[in-house]
């Protein structure tokens, strides 16, 4: 079980320091990209993507809600992104999902709490992440969607059915009392914002988010 706090609840006037709270106990740390046209909200680029990258080892997940990922990827890639992630909403993702690879990163594929799992299906051996979206994108401090579980299911059971080599990352609402809900669905990576950089305790917050997950994992 990872855990992979969403820097968009952190402090960005001190964002290094921050980061160096939770890192102890993180897996990841995911990167929300948003350009004021895929959705209402305008967050983080490429320029603070390398502020960040010699401040940590951690992978850098960024998620990019943009209209044109395209023209992003390889500036994403110079300054120093691990994987990037690109949205099914925007149309065929087979050809940015292999220019990711192409750049030698790690490629992933969200889709939106309304969009049903048939549309990210197709494309499960293009990629190595599989992010569930589980509040519509926009903003952290959304509540979770427990209905998204069900798209969560779906992918576990093809992913093992066919031996795929994909995470399931979820995004959106995860915090210590429902970390287990997403856990015993199958999903891989927590993404949490605010209940994590939103605590008074980030780094135990992260742990205790871990934990509750791993728990779940054993059980089911
Ligand atoms: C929402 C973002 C999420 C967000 C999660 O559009 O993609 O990653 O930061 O924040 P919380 O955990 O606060 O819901
Ligand atoms: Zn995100």
């Amino acid at each position: 079980m990872k855990v992979a706090p969403s820097i968009l609840a952190a402090d960005f006037s001190c964002l290094a320091a921050d980061v160096a709270r939770v890192a102890g106990e993180s897996d990841l740390l995911h990167v929300d990209c948003m350009d004021g046209h895929y959705v209402p909200n305008l967050t983080i680029g490429p320029p603070v993507v390398a502020a960040l990258r010699p401040h940590t080892t951690l992978f850098l997940d960024c998620h990019l809600m943009v209209d044109n990922p395209g023209v992003l990827l390889r500036a994403f890639a110079d300054a120093g992104a691990d994987g990037l992630t690109i949205h099914v909403e925007l149309g065929d993702p087979r050809p940015l999902l292999d220019d990711i690879r192409a750049l030698g990163l790690r490629a992933g594929l969200s889709f939106e709490p309304e969009t049903p799992f048939a549309a990210v299906a197709p494309y499960l051996r293009d990629v190595d992440l599989l992010l569930v979206m589980s509040v519509k994108t926009g903003f952290g401090g959304q509540p979770f969607i427990a209905s998204v579980l069900d798209k969560v299911r779906a992918a576990r059971r093809v992913i093992d059915d066919e031996g795929l080599d994909v995470e399931i990352e979820i995004d959106g609402g995860i915090k210590i009392d429902n970390a287990h809900l997403a856990a015993e669905a199958g999903v891989d990576i927590l993404v949490s914002g605010t209940g994590i950089f939103g605590q008074p305790d980030p780094a135990a917050a992260a742990r205790a988010i871990r934990e509750a997950g791993a728990a779940a994992r054993a059980r089911a």
